[in-house]
């Protein structure tokens, strides 16, 4: 289960005013990982990069829907008390929009669906996917394919997967489920 915080105005105020920012200033963005930000301005910086990284993100998201070993874990999609396919693209967007070096941080505020959302931490927002260790492999070498056919440059790309590696502990299910043609004994 997750939960929806949706931003109105006056919250956003009042966050304003306890971080000691108000008035008419605009906050800065802050980019999670500025290490990477040559990695932004080669996908065409503020201008071009959300773009590429869209697509990456479109092409993932539909790569998913189609494995029949990921599948089942997005059978909720859409459903109460789950993301939508509008909120699931916008937040991995905002993920690989900051993982690639744009002045962005994860979780962070993204629209969906005419909304403006908070996304969820990696831990609580799979805490009931039941992510098995190979199903997150497979996403892994499966994610790396469409940002190569994508034309993410395989350096780019070389950066980028360990850092999604480095979020299975967060990812995986204490208790995995296996659902379609995982099992027990072919998926660890
Ligand atoms: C490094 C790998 C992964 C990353 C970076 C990632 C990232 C994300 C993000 C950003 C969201 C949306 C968060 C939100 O709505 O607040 C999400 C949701 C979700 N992810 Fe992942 N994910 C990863 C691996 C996986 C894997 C391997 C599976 C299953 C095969 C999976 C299944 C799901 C599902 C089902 C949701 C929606 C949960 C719900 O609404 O109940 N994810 N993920």
């Amino acid at each position: 289960m997750k939960s929806y915080i949706f931003a109105t105005a006056a919250v956003t105020a009042a966050i304003l005013a306890a971080c000691g920012g108000g008035g008419s200033s605009t906050q800065a963005p802050v980019a999670q990982y500025p290490q990477n930000a040559d990695m932004w301005a080669g996908l065409g910086g503020n201008a071009n990069a959300p773009a590429a990284v869209a697509k990456v993100v479109d092409d993932a998201v539909a790569g998913l829907l189609a494995d029949p070993k990921e599948a089942p874990y997005f059978a909720h999609i859409g459903m109460p008390g789950h993301d939508s396919i509008g909120r699931l693209k916008a937040c991995l967007n905002l993920q690989f929009d900051a993982l690639f070096g744009g002045p962005y941080s994860y979780p962070g505020m993204v629209t969906a669906d005419g909304t403006t959302q908070m996304c969820d931490d990696m831990t609580s927002v799979h805490a009931d996917v039941g992510v098995p260790s190979c199903v997150f492999d497979q996403f892994i070498t499966d994610a790396a394919a469409v940002m190569k056919a994508d034309g993410v440059p395989d350096a780019y790309v070389g950066r980028v997967a360990p850092v999604l590696v480095g979020l299975k502990p967060q990812i995986l299910a204490s208790n995995p489920q296996y659902l379609g043609p995982n099992t027990a004994a072919n998926c660890q």
